[in-house]
């Protein structure tokens, strides 16, 4: 169990391959006083992710791998998480398939932001299939990574309602909104039993 000192912070690494918006939003709750975590490592397994603009603007470390040889770009990033410190991989949008020894090195500590109501929708175009089965509601899901997709133990979920006007558009803005709340929210909830 790691148990905060005064204002001594968890080291994290942030995963992405998009836009990271969700990466935006963490960076900017990790400097707030209020904040269990800071920001010490990026990476992206595409060189040209918009998302890593944000470390170029905030001087955040940064490292690419392409995940060509999964295994040996694996065995690099536990260097460059030893190297940082890392305690807590936060996966946002993060579209490569960790493999199972290196999630069972951090058990319990990567977690991930899922776009739907888990254990529905789990994997690829989650809005697209909600829109599409005309479901009431949908939201998102902040959750422990485990071997299986999508799969791990829940932290923090979302419930929105989808109104009968939405797109796959509109629900992807109105539950992204959500999921820049519930990331830090369940960043807090599970800091004390890293
Ligand atoms: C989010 O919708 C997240 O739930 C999913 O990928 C998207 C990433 O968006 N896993 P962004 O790159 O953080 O803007």
């Amino acid at each position: 169990m790691i148990k905060l000192i005064g204002s001594k912070k968890v080291n994290s690494a942030v995963f992405i391959s998009g836009k990271g918006s969700n990466l935006k939003n963490l960076i900017k709750f990790s400097f707030t006083k209020k904040s269990p975590i800071n920001i010490n490592l990026i990476l992206s397994d595409k060189k040209d992710a918009k998302g890593l603009k944000y470390a170029r603007k905030y001087k955040l470390k940064k490292r690419i791998y392409k995940f060509e040889n999964r295994n040996l770009d694996e065995k690099k990033i536990l260097e460059d998480l030893k190297n940082s410190k890392v305690t807590l991989i936060c996966l946002a949008g993060f579209m490569k398939i960790l493999s199972k020894e290196f999630i069972k090195k951090f058990r319990g500590k990567i977690i991930n932001i899922h776009p739907s109501l888990l254990p529905k929708y789990k994997g690829l175009k989650t809005h697209e299939r909600v829109i599409k089965n005309k479901e009431k509601f949908s939201g998102c899901t902040v959750h422990y990574v485990s071997s299986k997709l999508d799969s791990g133990k829940i932290i923090l979920q979302k419930k929105i309602k989808i109104s009968k006007n939405d797109t796959v558009k509109s629900l992807a803005k109105k539950i992204l909104k959500e999921e820049h709340k519930l990331f830090p929210e369940a960043i807090k909830k599970i800091i004390p039993n890293l």
